[in-house]
């Protein structure tokens, strides 16, 4: 039998563990067409939560994902939304009717994408059209939308803060806050980022859309999972699971990639654990190291301080000392600059994102 743990990609079916409860909430929220904005940190499963939600809503319901990664301007924006329209309607003759009432042919072109067969949209940039592109592009799904209740997923949203100094923002909000019939998903990793979009007053997104922070995956639904992938294979006590579940801080990435290399251990070989613990942290170290060389001597040792200390305590006269702080505003101040590079994050106490980079941490 082939491995069943995957930590890279999209993961549904049985490669994902649980979130029946986040899967339920989220097609609650499409049924009734309202938007969310569903955020966790890094590789925490967002994606793959849409997409297993995508593979469970009924026909009567279209479905759109679009990955906004590593686009830097409106017109990008514009672009990866047409490229995916056949996401929506598959049938060319369809498609063609409704985009022929809304663009007119000189700023359109539709063609077939040759890896998923579906019908694509490529818009013609000229200086006349390029105003009414945006407007265009989402009629077209509200157009969609009067006829089938839709759901449209924006993934890696904080990109669009990017692209034209909050000017983007408005035109977008303007236009979908009309969309009764599209519920929005907007998701995202970079939380300090979407925080100011959706939670600042004077920001275009504000209220736009209800938060959704993903919460972990608990211990049980873990232990039966991984449990159930192991099989007939299952020699492995229970605590080494929970041991498993434990050091990865119920990250699912670590777990799946923890479990990947205990499927391919022999049973019974010595201290697993510890040997998995420092492969998994050895494949990543050059990546910790560049990160580690590109911090001050202060963010270095406030990072310390937080493994450390787990996340609390990090203003008392002792932990100060113990890393060689000499006054607390330099941690105020390494903390903010760690939390603006997404190295850390705040809730309830300070946690590293990346369990590994604090594992690796633990050990300088
Ligand atoms: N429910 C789950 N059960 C088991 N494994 C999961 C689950 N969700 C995510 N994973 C694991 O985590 C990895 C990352 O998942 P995914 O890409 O969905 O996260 P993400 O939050 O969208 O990441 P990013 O912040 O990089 O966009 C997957 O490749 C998989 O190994
Ligand atoms: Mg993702």
């Amino acid at each position: 039998m082939d491995n069943p743990f995957v930590f890279s990609g999209i993961v549904t079916g049985k490669k994902f563990c649980n979130r029946a409860g986040e899967q339920d909430d989220l097609i609650n929220y499409i049924n009734a067409s309202q938007n969310v904005l569903l955020f966790s940190n890094r590789r925490t499963g967002k994606t793959s939560l849409l997409h297993q939600v995508f593979s469970r809503l009924g026909k009567d319901i279209g479905r759109m994902y679009v990955d906004l990664y590593g686009t830097v301007t409106e017109q990008d924006f514009i672009l990866s939304v047409m490229k995916n329209i056949g996401q929506l309607e598959s049938r060319i003759d369809r498609l063609i009717k409704i985009t022929r009432e809304i663009f007119t042919s000189a700023n359109i072109s539709l063609s077939v994408d040759p890896v998923t067969g579906l019908p694509s949209l490529s818009p013609v940039f000229t200086a006349k059209s390029k105003n009414l592109m945006l407007d265009n592009v989402m009629a077209l799904l509200d157009t969609y939308s009067k006829k089938k209740k839709t759901v449209v997923v924006l993934d890696e949203f904080q990109e669009i803060e990017n692209y034209s100094k909050g000017d983007f923002e408005k035109k977008l909000r303007s236009i979908i806050q009309h969309h009764n019939n599209i519920s929005y998903i907007f998701a995202g990793s970079k939380q300090h980022i979407l925080d100011r979009m959706f939670h600042s007053t004077g920001r275009a997104f504000y209220r736009l859309a209800e938060s959704y922070p993903l919460p972990e995956i608990d211990e049980i639904s873990y232990l039966k999972w991984i449990r159930g992938n192991f099989g007939s294979k299952n020699t492995i006590p229970d605590s080494t699971i929970l041991d498993i579940i434990t050091i990865c801080e119920k990250h699912p990435m670590y777990i799946q990639q923890f479990c990947y290399h205990l499927w391919e251990k022999k049973p019974g070989s010595g201290d697993v654990i510890n040997e998995i613990l420092s492969l998994i942290i050895s494949r990543n170290e050059n990546e910790f190291m560049s990160l580690w060389d590109n911090l001050t001597s202060n963010q270095r040792k406030a990072l310390k301080l937080i493994a450390a200390n787990r996340g609390v305590d990090l203003y008392s006269a002792g932990s100060l000392s113990s890393v060689g702080f000499t006054s607390p505003s330099q941690v105020t101040k390494s903390i903010e600059a760690l939390m603006t590079k997404e190295i850390i994050s705040k809730n309830g106490k300070y946690v590293i994102q990346d369990v590994m980079f604090k594992q690796w941490l633990l050990r300088l």
